[in-house]
Formats: C-alpha cells, structure tokens, sequence
C-alpha cells in the first residue's frame, strides 16, 4: 500500500516524451496515489506518447509502482508547447511543423483552458521541462539566440504555468514541483547552452513564486536529481561517464533512481509536506553535500 493518498485531486504533469524520463514516473507514482493525471507533452511527441499509452495493459513500462494493481493511464494528454503563453506568440511557421495545428491551442494558456473545460480544477503542477539547441555548447561558446531560448523554455515557463493555472487553484491547497540540477547553482562545465543559467533562474523563480502562491495557500518546490540517462540528459555528453562520476564521489556511492525522484515529488506534494515550500530537496545520492 502506498501510504500517501490523493483521491480527488489533480495533477498535471508535463514534460513526458518517453517512458525514461522522469515525468513518466511521477505522472505514474501520481496516479499510483490516487491522484487523477494530465499529461501536457510537446506537440512534436504526442503521438509517440500516444502510442505508448495504447499498449498492452501488461506492458512493463505502464505498471504502477508500490505494488498498486492497474496500468498507466492519464485522464488527459494535452499537446503543448511551453515557449508560447498565447496565440498571438505563435509565428505562422510554427504550423509548418510537424505536430502543430490549429486544431488545439497548444500554448500555456491553451493549455489552462483545456484543464479548466476538462476538469474544472488543478491541485498539482509538476514542471519537468528543460531544452537547449546547443546544449553541447559551453556556455563561453553559447549564442543569444540559444541562451534567450534555453530560460524561456526551461525557466520562464514554470511562471507562465504558475500564472495561467493559478486560477484553477483557488481553494484547493495547491503544489508545483519542478526539476533542477546542481548546474544551476555551481559551475558544472559541460552544462552548455545556457542551460546552467537557465536553473539558476528556475531556482530563484521557484523561491518568489513561493511567495506569490504561497499567500493563497499554494506550496512551491523543486527536487534536484543527480544525473539520469534519459533522452534530455543524452543530448549533454556522456552521460554514462556523468552517472559514473558522481556515484563515486556521492556519499551513497551508487547512482539514483527515476522512482526515487518521483517518490520525493509525491511528497512534496503531499500533506506530508505541509511546510515545505520555496526549498530545493536533492535526490543525487549525497553528491551535493561533498566538497570535490
Ligand atoms: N536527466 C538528468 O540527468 C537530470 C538531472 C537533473 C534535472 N533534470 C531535469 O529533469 C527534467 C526532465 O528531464 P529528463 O531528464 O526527464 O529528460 P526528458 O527528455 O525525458 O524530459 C524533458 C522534456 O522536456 C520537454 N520539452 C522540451 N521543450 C519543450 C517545450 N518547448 N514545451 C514543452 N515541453 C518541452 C521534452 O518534450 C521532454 O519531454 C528537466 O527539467 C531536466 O533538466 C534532469
């Protein structure tokens, strides 16, 4: 039995393109919980995610965890893509793209609207986004154009989420949790792309939008997790020498687990939780805490 229960509430989760990634296994502990799950997933990936969804029942990947009898199965998967707050945004040669099309509004507030016509509701926001076009780029060789895009994309869009969804919060004892990583706050070399900068941004914004939310009653969060060999963090190098490295100099000499992240955003969003907000929880085995 999982000892947290979320029966009633909602959650939705973005950032989920695969079945590696963390956002499959919060969205699935989630769901696990009790909790009722909404998928908002870039436009470009909705139907490889589609597709996963429509497998067997019996699918390893769509299991729930703690020993919870059922599949994966979220209530709602919006397409979405997080750099546009509005239409207006949206530059005509973004439809030429495949996966975009008027048929839905994929913009953040698009996105409100579809949560607030479907269920009325949110509780839980999880912000589980991050993307940079040279993130193999140190930061010395980064263009404008790719850092500007690596904040709005990775950073801004927790505010924009916070603020188009904070209406469908009202009365309901919210949490946002988002991921970071140790690059945003000391100088990890190969985190290019302005994506380095890009977290320290998301941290300050998690530490004010904690503020702002909190004077309704609504807790901000974020869980850095050590290096994780999903899709996103194959684009920075050699992820395997990363995972590699930081067991060794972790306390716990091991590298962490998709399920252990989920797990500590479970509780971060549970009442298990209650006075937690505005703070940074690292789920990297100790890495952090040790001076080489
Ligand atoms: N993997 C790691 O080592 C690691 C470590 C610490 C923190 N994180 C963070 O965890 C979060 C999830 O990353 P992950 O490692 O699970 O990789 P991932 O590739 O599974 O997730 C990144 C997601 O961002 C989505 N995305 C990119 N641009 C988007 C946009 N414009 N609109 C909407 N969605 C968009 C992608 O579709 C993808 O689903 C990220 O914030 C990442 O920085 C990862």
């Amino acid at each position: 039995m999982i000892p947290i229960n979320l029966s009633g509430k909602t959650a939705l989760v973005t950032g989920v393109a695969d079945t590696v990634g963390f956002g499959w296994h919060i969205a699935k502990v989630l769901q696990a919980a009790g909790a009722q799950v909404a998928l908002a997933v870039h436009p470009r990936v909705l139907n490889i995610v589609e597709k996963t969804l429509g497998r067997s029942a019996n699918d390893e990947d769509r299991k729930l965890p703690f020993g919870v009898v059922g599949e994966f199965s979220p209530s709602k998967v919006y397409p979405s893509d997080l750099q546009y707050d509005t239409l207006a945004d949206v530059p005509e040669e973004q439809y030429e793209v495949k996966g975009y099309s008027n048929d839905a509004d994929f913009t953040v507030s698009g996105l409100a609207e579809s949560l607030k016509a479907d269920f009325g509701s949110v509780d839980y926001i999880i912000h589980s986004v991050a993307f940079s076009r040279e993130i193999k780029n140190p930061l010395i060789d980064t263009s404008r154009r790719a850092y500007l895009e690596a904040i709005s994309i990775s950073a801004y869009s927790l505010t924009a989420l916070c603020h188009y969804c904070l209406p469908l919060m009202e009365g309901r004892e919210g949490a946002v949790v988002g991921l970071t990583y140790i690059g945003g706050d000391r100088a990890v070399p190969y985190y290019g792309g302005g994506m380095s900068s890009a977290k320290a941004a998301l941290q300050i914004d998690a530490k004010q939008l904690s503020y702002f939310l909190g004077q309704k009653g609504h807790r901000v969060n974020l869980v850095s997790p050590g290096p994780y060999a999903s899709r996103a963090a194959r684009g920075i190098g050699d992820i395997g020498q990363m995972i590699e490295h930081a067991a060794a100099k972790s306390p716990l000499s091991r590298p962490i687990e998709a399920e252990e992240v989920a797990n500590t955003v479970l509780f971060l969003l549970s009442p298990l939780s209650s006075a937690i907000t505005g703070e940074v929880i690292y789920v990297d085995c100790g890495y952090h805490a040790m001076g080489n």
